[in-house]
């Protein structure tokens, strides 16, 4: 058996259910698939050989890291109007900008940001944005894994013809890139999205074969608006639609009432907390612990790098690791490991791709990440998932592999020109103001 790569001497972190740490552990890789994960020791049949062998003694070997919500080109808008709250940054700053966006902006900026959460180990994510078939070639060439979502605003003249593209554009994008993309619809929340243009956007879902990726129960200001024009919570006027056959992706879950919270768990609908988002906008802190409590699967995310403002989910699994801890006043609630596996394996299955990646296991595709671990940060060298969590830069990680390919070797980028982007983005930013 010929290998394509084979990573030895490190220690393994597969996030499985038994908690198994590999030390040394190895991985073994054949085209986009993961072979083999396991202990050193056991050794490998002695007629496998590899084409490539990674050295990893003293790094931490894990599955890549997953943002699952985002909206990859507002990296055009990063540091362009902070500390203000939602609504006034929203319809006063964002707004504006993003009516004079075009595709070449938007995949610019896709590009910028995937560079940015590839070198910060992030190796799939979830995308929900106007212009969907320039991230889509962005991702494609990348090398990156995304679920794209095209933003649907309900409220908006055109929001019929867009959901008319949004379906095309699943049609010819989901599966592409030898299975690396694949699509969702987006509307984008319920104060935008009517009953009857949400019911029409989940019929489409169902039809096509593909997730839905809101924004829900974000802000205070939401749950009144809400309630005041529908009698009920957010979530409640999501779960009255039929979401049988369904995947949901719903950002945020920031305020709930315990019947959401029961509604969420009943609906199996995957949410994503955005600590840093959350906290930047003041949306709030999220009920994490009652949710993970309740059997809901919650992953991690940034959000736009505009209310962030970067792209680094190591970041936001510390943020939420430490928020919770002091938000309730128990130092037990969200340990290190259960962080680990909001940012990766529950990162994938938010994405819809819990069989897909997430966790290194055999069968698997092989998105991975080594994580160097000789920085004076990470002596001396005692539980690897507390150095992880705790103690490790995003700047740590070394090596990203993607479906099988090296996309980051020795913190550099190996697919993306990184000058270019930038100057590209700076450009395209100033282009926007003017
Ligand atoms: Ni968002």
């Amino acid at each position: 058996m010929m290998l394509d790569l084979l990573i030895t001497g490190g220690t393994v972190i597969p996030v499985d259910e038994e908690g198994s740490v590999y030390d040394p552990g190895l991985v073994a890789i054949k085209g986009q698939e993961i072979l083999y994960v396991g202990p050193a020791g056991e050794g490998l049949p002695a007629d496998w050989k590899a084409r490539r062998v990674i050295k990893a003694e003293n790094k931490l070997v894990l599955p890549g890291l997953v943002n699952g919500h985002t909206h990859a080109a507002m990296v055009l808008f990063r540091g362009y109007a902070d500390d203000l709250v939602l609504q006034e940054w929203l319809e006063n700053k964002i707004w504006p900008l993003e009516s004079k966006l075009s595709a070449e902006a938007v995949y610019w900026g896709t590009l910028l940001a995937i560079g940015e959460m590839l070198l910060a180990g992030i190796t799939a994510f979830a995308d929900m944005y106007f212009f969907p078939d320039a991230i889509a070639q962005a991702v494609a060439e990348a090398g990156i894994r995304a679920a794209i979502a095209p933003g649907l605003i309900g409220v908006s003249p055109d929001a019929a013809v867009r959901l008319r593209e949004a379906i095309g554009f699943c049609q010819e994008w989901n599966g592409a890139a030898d299975g690396r993309i694949t699509t969702m619809l987006g509307p984008h929340a319920p104060y935008t999205c009517s009953p009857e243009y949400l019911a029409q956007s989940l019929a489409a879902a169902r039809d096509l074969e593909v997730g839905i990726h809101i924004h829900l129960a974000e802000t205070e200001t939401e749950i009144k608006q809400i309630k005041d024009q529908y009698g009920v919570s957010p979530i409640a006027y999501l779960c009255q639609q039929d979401l049988n056959n369904l995947h949901i992706l719903a950002a945020h879950c920031v305020h709930l009432e315990e019947a959401d919270i029961d509604l969420l768990a009943q609906n199996n609908i995957h949410v994503v907390h955005n600590p840093g988002s959350n906290l930047k906008l003041a949306s709030g802190i999220a009920p994490l612990p009652q949710l993970l409590g309740a059997g809901v699967l919650v992953a991690l995310g940034t959000d736009g790098a505009a209310s962030n403002n970067n792209l680094d989910i190591l970041e936001e699994a510390r943020l939420a690791a430490l928020i919770h801890k002091g938000y309730s006043g128990q130092p037990t609630v969200i340990p290190a490991a259960e962080a680990l596996k909001m940012a990766t394996a529950n990162g994938a299955a938010a994405l819809g791709l819990a069989e897909t990646c997430g966790r290194l296991q055999a069968g698997m595709k092989a998105d991975l990440i080594i994580v160097d671990r000789e920085q004076p940060h990470l002596y001396p060298r005692f539980n690897p998932l507390s150095a992880l969590i705790y103690s490790a830069r995003s700047s740590d990680v070394d090596t990203v592999i993607v479906d099988g390919k090296i996309v980051v070797e020795g913190g550099e980028l190996c697919t993306l020109d990184r000058e270019k982007i930038m100057y590209m983005v700076e450009s395209h930013a100033q282009k926007l103001l003017r």
